[in-house]
């Protein structure tokens, strides 16, 4: 439909009720149906479990179209934004939906470098974390924790919320890069102001404090890459769920916390982890590729294929063909060959040449070939989601932020239908 076709309202009958629900046009030509007086006017509430057909909200930051495949930072497309942008300058994008004049760009990498440190006090929660535990359970609890040594961080204060996003921004991989050092019985390694912000994760991951250590160039493009690419999806499962905690008044840290716990689930970010250890297992020769995908296809057998399909995307995955040029690039300038990334390459193969998953328009997406790249910069799998993380880290700051300034913004309170027990008497123990 174009914006001229679209009616103006639409028309919904409900028994003798006739009721024009207004209809609203994105800049993108989206069209929805507001349904906001739904209720008072009818009694009635629509029904959308997993809001696949709802919209949460307004917003100017990224915009999807699934059909098309189009993935756009505020009108920027991530295609451009890969080859041309880095990832800080992304995070002021999705932060101000703007590209930074030079000027801006150095100051706020200037004070994202000089935020990177951790309160001293901040270490000792890692060493008193068991080493076996998940990355993305410590680092929700780290980020959680940052709003006991920020206590005024606050919703409602505009001042506080910026300091509190380049906070979040600057310490992200420190508490990642701490997480990972503590699961290996390794010294922390303090940032280091010098670096970019990518080379700095390298750095903090890597480096030990026995032996000089400098970043290898390829792998820091490489990661930023894949940072940008990360950086925001619209209102993605961990995207709403930082706006719906902060519709509470909670503040940021919360809120990102909460995010990052979402973010963990395997059908979400936890994917990239899961599709690495799919690859392994038909690498190990647990099942062939092609026994792999007859599994899939089958509900009962509790076998998905990882990083294939979108709840958005109905088409190729815009990251994912990014990501799968990338695989080449990187593991070309390395030098390196990975056995995985025939395997993905394999399934990739079969799957766009099955019924099963040409029907259910099921395409590789982000999550697909990204492990690859991690892999080869030397980051175990384990802390695949922890970096899908610190790429979403702007994505859910800007959004958040967005939230506290949208006029529009109520806390979230979705309804039910309820299909419980009808009113009844309560029976003594003894009677039941
Ligand atoms: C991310 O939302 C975002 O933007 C997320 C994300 C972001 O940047 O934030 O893009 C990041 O989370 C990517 C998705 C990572 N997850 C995975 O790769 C896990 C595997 N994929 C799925 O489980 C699934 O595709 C979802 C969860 C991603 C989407 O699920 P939907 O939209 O709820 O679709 P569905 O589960 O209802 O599937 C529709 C059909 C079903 O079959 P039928 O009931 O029609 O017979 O497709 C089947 C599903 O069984 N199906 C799959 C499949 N994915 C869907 N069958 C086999 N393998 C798969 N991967």
């Amino acid at each position: 439909m174009t914006n001229q076709t679209v009616p103006k309202t639409a028309k919904l009958t409900f028994g003798d009720q006739e009721l024009d629900l207004p209809v609203m046009v994105g800049s993108e030509g989206e069209v929805a149906l507001d349904i906001r007086q739904l209720r008072a006017k009818t009694g009635a509430i629509t029904y959308d479990p997993g809001l696949g057909n709802t919209g949460a909200c307004q917003s100017k930051i990224t915009f999807l179209d699934g059909e098309q495949g189009i993935l756009r930072y505020a009108g920027y497309s991530i295609e451009e934004l890969a080859q041309k942008s880095n990832f800080v300058e992304v995070m002021w994008l999705l932060l101000h939906q703007q590209l930074p004049t030079a000027a801006e760009l150095e100051q706020f990498t200037h004070e994202v470098t000089h935020h990177t440190m951790l309160h001293e006090n901040l270490k000792q929660l890692f060493s008193s974390l068991p080493k076996a535990g998940h990355p993305m359970a410590v680092c929700a609890a780290a980020v959680g924790a940052l709003s006991t040594f920020y206590q005024n961080a606050s919703a409602n204060s505009p001042q506080q919320n910026w300091i509190d996003a380049v906070r979040l921004l600057a310490k992200m991989p420190t508490i990642a890069a701490y997480s990972y050092k503590h699961s290996i019985g390794q010294p922390f390694m303090y940032p280091r102001n010098d670096l970019s912000y990518a080379a700095n994760i390298l750095h903090m991951m890597f480096a030990t404090p026995c032996e000089k250590y400098e970043p290898n160039p390829v792998m820091a493009r490489a990661l930023d890459l894949l940072l940008i690419l990360h950086a925001d999806h619209e209102q993605n499962c961990s995207t709403s769920t930082v706006r719906t905690v902060g519709s509470s008044g909670a503040n940021l840290f919360a809120s990102v916390s909460a995010g990052i716990s979402a973010l963990w689930g395997p059908l979400h970010g936890g994917a990239n982890q899961a599709v690495i250890e799919m690859l392994m297992s038909i690498r190990d020769g647990k099942r062939s590729a092609r026994e792999f995908m007859e599994l899939a296809k089958k509900k009962d057998s509790g076998v998905r294929l990882m990083g294939f399909g979108h709840r958005v995307y109905k088409n190729y995955d815009p990251r994912a063909l990014i990501l799968k040029k990338a695989c080449y690039d990187v593991l070309g300038q390395l030098g390196r060959k990975d056995p995985l990334l025939d395997i993905a390459l394999e399934l990739e193969q079969i799957a766009l040449s099955d019924n099963y998953f040409i029907e259910r328009k099921l395409y590789p997406n982000v999550d697909f070939y990204s492990g690859i790249i991690y892999k080869a910069l030397g980051i175990p799998v384990e802390m695949f989601t922890v970096f899908f993380a610190i790429g979403r880290m702007p994505g859910w700051i800007a959004q958040w932020l967005e939230y506290q300034r949208d006029p529009e913004a109520k806390i979230t309170r979705p309804r039910q239908i309820y299909m419980g027990a009808t009113p009844r008497a309560y029976g003594q123990v003894e009677k039941r």
